[in-house]
């Protein structure tokens, strides 16, 4: 069985469905994954993002990291780590990775898509030693490699430092974007609670109820040209009391028109 500590992995959650693993979804709290869930689903491989969970943008507490690589060792399983944002951490320097702790346990993903383009379908894996040569073969049964030309390009950008200029330059627009975000948020909603930490491509938000009942929301927003998406179409349950949890990417607009689509939010 395969489980995942993330309430919705939108990515890759249908790719265990298409290839008929049995998966268990575990429930995430503000540490991180729930371990009694995880050990209680008879689940020996997870798949999660300990760096910055999506959606609820928590980093999992070294505690709940170590936890993990526990219950890897216990039940003799594989933790497989998709770090798919890790490069954008805006208010300290980015959490190592799990793997570093335990590279016997866990296979760790990443990719480009959210540094440079998600079309560019280029990334990386490191697993554990003993897995190296059946994961090289299944890839090569799969589809024969990923185009030569684009992975030689993508090396020398990253040889001649152009990269790393690259994710700088990012990193200070998308802080910029985030900071932007969240202060238009807190001024056109007062008593607003913006949760997760400071990384990555988005903020989740959750407005005061007055400004409920979500759907009425989400339609006022629509009709203003300004399109949401709630917290609860990532698997969420919705709020109890009826108020708006959005979960909100900044990194695409500029400063002005984060604070034009905020402006045109339904605050009345
Ligand atoms: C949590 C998470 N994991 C993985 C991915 C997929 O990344 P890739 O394009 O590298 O397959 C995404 C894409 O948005 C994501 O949000």
């Amino acid at each position: 069985m395969y489980g995942y500590a993330v309430s919705r992995l939108f990515a890759v959650n249908d790719a265990p469905t298409r290839t008929r693993l049995d998966t268990v979804t575990v429930p995430v709290d503000a540490d991180g994954p729930r371990l009694e869930v995880l050990a209680g689903s008879g689940a020996r491989v997870v798949v999660t993002t300990p760096a910055h969970q999506f959606p609820s943008g928590i980093a999992y507490t070294a505690e709940r990291r170590a936890g993990l690589l526990d219950w890897a060792r216990a039940v003799d399983g594989l933790v497989i780590e998709d770090d798919y944002d890790g490069d954008f951490r805006y208010d300290r320097a980015p959490v190592g990775a799990l793997q570093g702790l335990g590279p016997d346990r866990v296979a760790y993903t990443g990719s480009v898509s959210k540094s440079l383009a998600p079309g560019l379908r280029l990334g990386w894996l490191v697993v554990p030693e003993r897995l190296a040569g059946e994961v090289a073969a299944r890839k090569r049964t799969l589809d024969l490699g990923n185009p030569a030309l684009d992975q030689a390009a993508l090396a020398y950008f990253i040889g001649c430092g152009a990269y790393d200029r690259h994710l700088r330059r990012c990193q200070r627009a998308y802080r910029e974007r985030r900071d932007t975000l969240v202060a238009a948020l807190l001024e056109r909603f007062p008593g607003a609670v913006v949760t997760g930490i400071a990384a990555g491509l988005h903020v989740i938000v959750r407005l005061p109820p007055g400004y409920g009942p979500q759907p009425r929301f989400l339609a006022g927003a629509a009709a203003a040209g300004v399109v949401l998406r709630p917290l609860s179409d990532f698997g969420t349950a919705p709020a109890g009391d009826g108020s708006v949890r959005l979960v909100l990417g900044y990194a695409h607009l500029p400063p002005a028109e984060i604070e034009r689509a905020v402006r045109l939010l339904p605050a009345g």
